[in-house]
């Protein structure tokens, strides 16, 4: 199968067929509207591909998520969360060597520009963190020029994932009226993280390992997953030549949204009112099926997956696992399983294929770590951010980038005669 027949009207085109490692199949039809002036329509993008890439495998039906051709289930296992970015951008997992490399220029520029932490003192308390994470990473270009060598462009990544950690403690830190706490050279990212967030001046903070594991495990999960929402924005953002920084701010924007990252805080959100609702399931389950009431349920569903989400399996098994280690009984754990339960016997959800997405145990994790429910998505984007990056050195490294640019069907007027002010209907 070499090409596909596109008939419309009098007029055949060929477009040819591409077949990806993993047997993948799409046609090309970037000569379509040149040949016969039509062009396609896909609103969500469901059916078309984007660009080609060799960074994240999913296959939605048997619930495969691979990065560079490891199993998550494996990295979750084996792997730290430096490791798998190395893995993501660079393409190879690090040796000994790179590793240690990688985490010494990371550790090198956590702090961040003095001057910086005036933006964070121009904020509401109440500022949701990701918006503030989002523009203080935008402000990132400001100070930090974007060069276009690979050596300037590899400092400006280093710098990201170094400070990103740092943005993410102090707009938490800024929330609750406490001081910055200062990264440490001394831990692994996650257990700086963990530093930045809970330790004050006045005490000694020790490290959980467990919940150190634990948090470097979640950020793995979320590391990457191929063209979703959030990482088409920092690629089409990319697209147009924009710096580093621009494009993963508009990613994180994205990110906050709830149908995407945003959903771990709505399903928490979600689990308390059902539990002050008396855990009445069959009541959710009934309004999330009525399509004239706008509840969904929250983390469930998923637009490629349709069996299970590799990542809310480990997830929910970590939370199991982690929650009886630290002696925590979090009634929203059960609630979740039960709802989890009976929904997934209901028809409705069967048919379309709607499962715990990664979103729908992830929040009882961070609540056991101590983690407020208004940084979950803030957690989410730690995570994601290798991913973002290495798919903008992908896009920007690819011979075959154009600017992104869709086209559209007009729906509007046809042309209309301009009527002067005054001369318009309904008007004085
Ligand atoms: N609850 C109830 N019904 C749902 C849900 C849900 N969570 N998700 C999808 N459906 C229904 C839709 O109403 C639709 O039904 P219909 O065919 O009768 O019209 C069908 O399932 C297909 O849903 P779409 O919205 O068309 O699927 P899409 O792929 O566009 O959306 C999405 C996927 C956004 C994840 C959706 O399932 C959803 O809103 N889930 C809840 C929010 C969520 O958990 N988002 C996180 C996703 S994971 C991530 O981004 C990290």
């Amino acid at each position: 199968m070499d090409t596909a027949r596109i008939s419309i009207q009098d007029q055949e085109v060929d477009c040819p067929v591409t077949v990806g490692t993993e047997d993948e199949v799409a046609f090309d039809i970037s000569k379509l509207r040149n040949t016969t002036g039509a062009i396609t329509l896909d609103p969500g993008y469901a059916n078309t591909g984007s660009c080609e890439s060799g960074i994240t495998f999913i296959d939605g039906e048997k619930g495969i998520l691979r990065y560079r051709g490891y199993s998550i289930e494996d990295l979750a296992e084996h792997s730290s969360f430096l490791d798998v970015a190395y893995l993501l951008i660079y393409g190879e997992l690090p040796t000994r060597d790179e590793l240690d490399a990688f985490n010494l220029e990371i550790t090198r520029h956590s702090l961040l520009h003095e001057d910086m932490k005036k933006f964070f003192e121009g904020y509401p308390a109440s500022a949701p963190p990701m918006s503030v994470l989002s523009t203080i990473v935008s402000s990132l270009s400001a100070y930090y020029p974007s060069g276009n060598s690979d050596e300037e462009v590899n400092l400006n990544i280093i710098r990201l994932i170094a400070k990103l950690n740092t943005i993410a403690a102090f707009s938490y830190k800024k929330s609750i009226g406490q001081p910055y706490i200062y990264p440490r050279n001394d831990l692994s990212y996650a257990a700086d993280f963990l530093h930045m967030m809970f330790a004050v001046p006045s005490e000694e903070y020790e490290v959980n390992d467990l919940i150190v594991r634990t948090l470097d495990m979640l950020l793995i999960l979320h590391a990457d997953h191929e063209q979703n929402c959030s990482t088409s924005t920092v690629r089409m953002v990319g697209s147009s030549g924009a710096d580093l920084f621009s494009s993963i701010s508009a990613g994180i924007g994205a990110l906050s949204g709830p149908l995407h990252g945003g959903a771990n805080t709505e399903v928490i959100n979600m689990l308390e009112m059902i539990r002050q609702d008396g855990s009445n399931f069959q009541k959710y389950v009934a309004k999330a099926k009525d399509k004239n009431d706008p509840f969904r349920l929250m983390g469930f569903g998923h637009r490629v997956y349709k069996n299970f989400d590799p990542r809310a399996r480990v997830i929910k098994k970590t939370a199991d696992e982690v929650l009886g280690q630290l002696g925590i009984d979090d009634p929203l754990l059960d609630l979740a399983k039960q709802l989890e339960r009976i929904a997934l016997e209901d028809d409705y959800f069967r048919e379309r294929g709607l499962y715990p997405n990664v979103d729908f145990y992830s929040g009882i994790l961070y609540r056991a770590m101590g983690i407020p429910t208004n940084m979950f998505t803030v957690m989410f984007a730690l995570g994601r951010l290798p991913g973002w990056i290495a798919q903008w050195v992908e896009m920007k490294n690819d011979p075959k980038t154009r600017i992104n640019r869709p086209r559209q069907v007009y729906t509007g007027y046809n042309h209309r005669e301009y009527i002067q002010i005054g001369r318009r209907a309904n008007q004085n």
